[in-house]
């Protein structure tokens, strides 16, 4: 007798749960209309500097102008303000254009590829960057478990999340920036020793700050947190109805 009530109560709960899981969860697919590489990023929010090199070195319009035409496609390799921030200062700002424009070319590659794609490329892929000899500049891949790395031969960094992943655009998020080997080779030849460690100890303090932003990764780990939690749910529920019946 007391046995419907409780079954209702249990069925709109359970679909009060089902519709904010999916609600909270929906949202994530790019928008309907055309492909925007900027927009892309720009949604993120934690790509700004990034953006603005994109902007100030025109690259970003360049890929948005090519994706219509493209065949084979970009992929891109993201990297987030932390990255920046993380640079000794002056990194960038000690770049001439022509540097700039190369450092945020190094992060393209013109073919787009899936994260397993890039597991098993092989080694070095091309990038968008080239040299004065006209030679392009190269990245490494290592993948084991479905977890890739990339390497410039002085910087690696774990390739951890797609920010889009559909032909003919792939974005992927770096926590680090890629700077190219070349780069170091063209500067002096030794890192300077001791007088550094009082500068990078102030940098420190300085992008401790901004680590306040907080860890990237829970967009897409809070969302298998939910499924569980919609899985529990549920099978409560079943096994409430089986006992009740
Ligand atoms: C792409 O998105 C950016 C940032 O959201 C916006 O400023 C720009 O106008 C968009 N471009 C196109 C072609 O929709
Ligand atoms: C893409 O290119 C085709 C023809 O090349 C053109 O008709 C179309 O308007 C372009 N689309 C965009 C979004 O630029
Ligand atoms: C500290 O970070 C801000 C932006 O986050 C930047 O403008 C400034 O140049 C940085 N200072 C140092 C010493 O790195
Ligand atoms: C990627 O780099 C991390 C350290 O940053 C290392 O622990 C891991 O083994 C590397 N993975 C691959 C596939 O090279
Ligand atoms: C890539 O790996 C090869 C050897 O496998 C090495 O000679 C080359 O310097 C590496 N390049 C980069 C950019 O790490």
């Amino acid at each position: 007798m007391a046995s419907t009530p409780i079954l209702l109560t249990l069925y709109a709960l359970s679909q009060l749960f089902i519709s904010t899981a999916f609600a909270q969860t929906a949202p994530a697919p790019g928008p309907p209309g055309p492909l925007n590489f900027t927009g892309i990023l720009a949604k993120n929010g934690q790509f700004t500097y990034f953006l603005k090199l994109l902007a100030d070195t025109q690259v970003g319009s360049q890929i948005q102008n090519q994706l219509n035409g493209t065949t084979e496609g970009f992929t891109v390799f993201a990297p987030t303000d932390n990255a920046f921030n993380n640079l000794p200062s002056g990194t960038i700002n000690s770049l001439d254009s022509q540097k700039k424009v190369q450092l945020v070319l190094y992060h393209v590659l013109p073919k787009f590829y899936t994260l397993s794609d890039l597991q098993f490329v092989s080694n070095p892929v091309r990038t968008q960057a080239t040299g004065q000899d006209g030679e392009a500049f190269g990245l490494n891949f290592t993948g084991q478990n479905n977890q890739v790395n990339v390497s410039s031969g002085v910087v690696e960094t774990q390739i951890n999340n797609a920010l889009y992943q559909t032909k003919p655009l792939a974005v992927y998020q770096v926590d680090k920036v890629l700077l190219p080997e070349e780069f170091s080779k063209a500067k002096s030849p030794a890192v300077a020793p001791s007088p550094d460690t009082k500068k990078s100890s102030g940098s420190t303090s300085n992008s401790t700050q901004s680590t306040a932003d907080g860890p990237a990764s829970p967009d897409g780990s809070g969302s298998s947190g939910r499924n569980m939690g919609l899985g529990l749910v549920l099978g409560l529920a079943m096994a409430c109805m089986a006992a009740l019946s």
